[in-house]
């Protein structure tokens, strides 16, 4: 059997898989306290100090390239600010302490907190706008399906591709009236439709999932949410096709100052991480992907998926956190 060397360049790479776990951890216990308070804001606020406490304890020179907002619009894991102690590679950072804000209020399945880490520049810096999206699973010759083709024609090519009839195939959309035209077009071809009120990044990783039966993921979402699913479909697997939905001159300028170049450029999973990334999510309400987070006597009981795209590998972490409980840390 062929031995594995772990460069010292790896090394780090291989702690900060681990290391990032504890981030969303902790930002998901932080909401889940306030899971079915009616209080988004308060949810995500939770989450987010929890998350920039913990980020700023690895070791690492890390910028937010992809967080909760510009720096006028939010105090905390703003675009551009630093992160980790110092002492580590400089790294961009994506994040989304909450996924899903309304979910949690609501107590609704799927809520999670996320983050993806990457080499210096090498993340989109995309804004905070709209982003139109297609994505499908592992395992299909590239080019199946296109960001730029009618809805009907993709699912038609797909089922072709996995040697099924359309009535095989499952699309899953944000249950939006933008989408409306397009559910329409995917049902006439005989494919189901899978609809969920939020947490598209989790619905795109959904498609290299084969227990959750869907084979496509469709519509317009964040751009952000866009960012951080790419990143875990780098790590697992799949295609992605995206483009920045830059419809007003306001937006445009916001993208072009942070480096956009082209508004209409469709981007594959390689243009939005453009190279090896970490890829973590916690469960904050139970969801298809993963557990919420459970609360007993003693013991906080957590589900994460953390994945590293350098060799595929996919952990499932299940952590009984016992001080958090006994000390009611946030
Ligand atoms: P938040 O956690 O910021 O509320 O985002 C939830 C979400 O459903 C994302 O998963 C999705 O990309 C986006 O909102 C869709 O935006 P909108 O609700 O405006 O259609």
């Amino acid at each position: 059997m062929p031995s594995i060397t772990v460069q010292p360049n790896q090394l780090l790479e291989r702690v900060l898989t681990i290391e990032i776990v504890r981030v969303t951890e902790r930002a998901a216990v932080s909401a889940a306290r306030l899971r079915g308070r009616g209080a988004e804001k308060a949810a995500d606020q939770a989450a987010v100090d929890a998350m920039r406490r913990e980020l700023n304890k690895l070791p690492i020179d890390g910028t937010v390239v992809i967080g909760e907002g510009e720096i006028d619009e939010a105090p905390m894991l703003f675009i551009g600010e630093k992160v980790g102690n110092k002492s580590g590679p400089k790294v961009d950072i994506a994040v989304d302490p909450l996924e899903g804000t309304t979910l949690c209020a609501k107590n609704m399945p799927g809520a999670i907190a996320t983050i993806a880490m990457a080499e210096e520049g090498t993340l989109l810096h995309a804004p905070d706008v709209y982003m139109d999206k297609i994505a499908i699973g592992p395992g299909y010759p590239k080019g199946i399906v296109d960001l730029d083709a009618p809805a009907a024609d993709n699912i038609l090519r797909l089922a072709k591709a996995k040697g099924v009839k359309p009535e095989s195939i499952t699309a899953l959309l944000l249950d939006r009236p933008r989408h409306a035209d397009m559910i329409a077009a995917i049902r006439k071809t005989g494919a189901a439709v899978s609809l969920i009120t939020d947490g598209d990044v989790a619905g795109v990783i959904h498609t290299a999932e084969a227990k959750t039966g869907i084979d496509i993921y469709l519509g317009v979402g964040g751009a952000p949410e866009g960012v951080l699913a790419a990143a875990a479909l780098r790590c697992i697997g799949g295609q992605m096709q995206c483009r920045l939905v830059l419809d007003t001159e306001e937006k445009r300028d916001r993208a072009a100052k942070m480096g956009i170049k082209d508004p209409r450029k469709k981007y594959e999973i390689a243009d939005m991480v453009r190279g090896d990334c970490l890829f973590a999510a916690t469960g904050v309400t139970s969801g298809a992907m993963l557990r919420g987070v459970t609360f007993s006597k003693d013991v906080i009981e957590t589900d994460t998926v953390v994945m590293r795209s350098a060799t595929g590998t996919v952990r499932r972490i299940t952590a009984e956190h016992r001080e958090l409980q006994k000390f009611h840390l946030d």
